[in-house]
């Protein structure tokens, strides 16, 4: 589909996509997906190169640079993770200054990559263009290997503060941010976005997604939900399929991957082929290489989360994070494993009221299935 065809849905908002073009799109999708999960052994570096793509989610307070370099180190560096995506940088008035870049994304001083090879985009959140092209500008300039740009932030003092998921209500300012960063950046660079389906409704998605292709953005992730969902069911993989018909670039999908086999229902329904996750790995953190068949696919045994959040906690004392913040991120991620994993939730309860290290040390040290 040509950029052009797409432009009838920026002419008239209310359009969707016809259910007979659904169709065919299933009908071919489904030997495309057999093809792609086939080859899931190979890292697809971006969505649409062959192999398959598997993208760490942005999780703002939790997917730090510590974060990401123990994910992507895991089995010698073979995580199955094709890329991560940085917490939001938030940009107001003024163009973030490149000292805050390189303490939010560290692994710009390194190439943009982590240790184990894995590049790192770089994801900004704002609603005016200038600084936020400004900004997208200074991260490539310091070697970003991508920009992202978050349309899909729910928190309330963001959207009301003309940032994150409320620019989904106006998609012509997002083509415009999207545009004014792709213009701003070189070319080799992806300018990539990440939205939800819609604000209270998925009804507007296509003009979203099309105000994004048009803009000049590389692929699209969706988180299937909408803002006034938070994080609450159902997830709505069928609708990315609207999504997928409506641009010619690809669609990533996210939300509520939890186990191999979601990624095989959630094809059938979105018609996406490459996928984002994000707090299955707080449960799972070897879900990647277990999805692309290179480990067993068992639940994680509660010592190995343990020596994990021990690995954590010394690596972020290691990299100078005061001993409450890195308590607190070591509690908060027992806390979305517990949301996820019921085996984590007495562990989650025993720890949750510690103010410092030593106490949680001694509750892992004997965490273990029973
Ligand atoms: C604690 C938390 C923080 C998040 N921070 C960000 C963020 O900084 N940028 C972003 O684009 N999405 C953020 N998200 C959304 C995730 O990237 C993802 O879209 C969402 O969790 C759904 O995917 P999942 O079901 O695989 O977790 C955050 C989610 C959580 C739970």
């Amino acid at each position: 589909m040509t950029l052009g065809a797409c432009e009838r849905f920026v002419a008239d908002p209310g359009q969707r996509v016809a259910e007979a073009v659904l169709e065919d799109m299933r009908r071919d999708s489904a030997a495309r997906w057999a093809a792609t999960w086939g080859e899931r052994h190979r890292v697809a570096a971006r969505p649409g190169e062959p192999g398959l793509y598997l993208a760490l989610a942005p999780m703002d307070g939790i997917t730090d640079a510590v974060y990401r370099r123990l994910l992507t180190d895991q089995f010698g560096g073979r995580s199955g993770i094709s890329l991560c995506v940085s917490e939001f940088v938030r940009v107001t008035r003024d163009p973030v200054p490149a000292a805050v870049l390189l303490r939010d994304v560290p692994e710009l001083a390194h190439g943009g990559h982590t240790r184990a090879g894995v590049p790192v985009y770089v994801q900004l959140l704002g609603g005016d263009p200038e600084p936020l092209a400004e900004t997208a500008r200074r991260a490539a300039e310091l070697g970003a290997p991508g920009i992202d740009l978050n349309f899909g932030c729910p928190a309330k003092t963001v959207n009301n503060h003309d940032g994150g998921a409320s620019l989904l209500r106006a998609p012509q300012r997002i083509r415009a941010i999207v545009a004014r960063v792709r213009d701003r950046v070189p070319e080799h660079i992806p300018v990539t976005a990440k939205v939800r389906v819609g604000w209270d409704s998925s009804d507007g998605l296509e003009e979203i997604a099309v105000a994004a292709a048009s803009g000049g953005a590389a692929w699209l992730t969706v988180h299937a939900r909408t803002r006034t969902q938070l994080y609450q069911p159902p997830v709505r993989w069928p609708d990315l399929a609207r999504a997928r018909a409506s641009i010619p670039i690809p669609v990533v999908a996210n939300g509520d991957l939890r186990v191999p086999e979601d990624l095989s229902h959630c094809a059938a329904q979105s018609c996406c082929h490459a996928f984002m996750i994000g707090r299955a790995a707080m449960a799972r953190p070897d879900l990647f290489a277990v999805i692309r068949g290179a480990r067993q696919d068992r639940p994680l045994p509660l010592a190995e989360l343990a020596d994990i959040l021990r690995d954590y906690h010394a690596a972020m004392r290691d990299d100078g994070l005061e001993p409450g913040r890195a308590v607190a991120r070591v509690k908060q991620w027992l806390r979305l494993a517990a949301q996820l994993d019921a085996r984590f939730e007495p562990h989650f309860h025993a720890t949750k009221t510690a103010a410092a290290w030593p106490p949680i040390a001694e509750h892992l040290a004997g965490m273990a299935d029973a």
